[in-house]
């Protein structure tokens, strides 16, 4: 944890695509356990926020601290393994591996992590039965409905057991009974395990679920109860 009681902060990142300014002074924190959705208009820095709190891209100033380091101190190995080991992922359409099954695809975060493919394969198995898609294990993703796909996608970033979930848009390429769905059985998930959820939306019906708001608009995130 750091020293504010936080799992994951940053304090006023800056990050521009040549003269385009992504973000311009965000900043953020999330407890464990904690829900927070990340809003704000297509474009505002959202997806670059995300990405520089789960240490994929870098920004060009600011701090990101995560459990007391800062992920700037970190060396690339370092940080790849954070990534492997206490982050997990959920993406708009789930991408997940379409050559592996949907077992394996939710078993390779922890063969990756040096689980042996038997126990690996029995961990996953368990999750695609919490996530209620326990009958199309053996199929590959481009054989199952998009709805199915985002929950083995849900299910593989759960199976490694993460300290904090990112999740972009998890549902944005669903219908909305199919996002609730999703979203009741994230959310359950995380509180269940005390994992922190970064989760960006646009979608309101989507940030119902968490603990807190932050509104991103033009690269500055801020606590929605600070709006004016
Ligand atoms: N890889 C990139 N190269 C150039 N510009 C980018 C890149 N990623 C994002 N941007 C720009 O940065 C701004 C913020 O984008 P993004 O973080 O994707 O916003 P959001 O997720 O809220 O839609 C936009 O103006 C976008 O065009
Ligand atoms: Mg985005």
């Amino acid at each position: 944890m750091n020293p504010d009681g936080s799992l994951l902060s940053a304090r006023d990142l800056r990050k521009s695509y040549g003269s385009t300014p992504a973000l311009d002074g965000a900043s953020f924190s999330v407890h464990p356990g904690e829900v927070v959705a990340v809003m704000g208009p297509s474009g505002s820095g959202k997806s670059t926020l995300l990405h520089c709190l789960a240490g994929i891209i870098t920004p060009d100033s600011g701090t990101i601290t995560y459990a007391g380091r800062e992920l700037s101190a970190m060396s690339d190995a370092e940080r790849s393994a954070l990534r492997r080991g206490d982050f997990g992922f959920v993406f708009q359409f789930g991408q997940l591996v379409p050559e592996l099954t949907c077992v394996e695809n939710v078993a390779l975060p922890l063969r990756l992590n040096g689980v042996r493919r038997k126990d690996a394969e029995r961990t996953a198995r368990g999750w695609l039965e919490r996530l209620e898609v326990d009958g199309i294990g053996g199929q590959r993703p481009g054989e199952v409905s998009g709805g199915q796909g985002q929950r083995v996608a849900v299910a593989r970033a759960l199976a490694a057991s993460p300290k904090v979930i990112f999740a972009d848009e998890p549902t944005g390429a669903l219908d909305s009974l199919n996002g609730e769905r999703v979203m009741e059985l994230l959310t359950e998930a995380a509180r269940s395990s005390n994992v922190a959820v970064v989760l960006v939306t646009h979608e309101a019906r989507v940030a119902a679920y968490s603990d807190r708001d932050v509104t991103v608009r033009d690269g500055r995130a801020r606590d929605a109860e600070y709006i004016a």
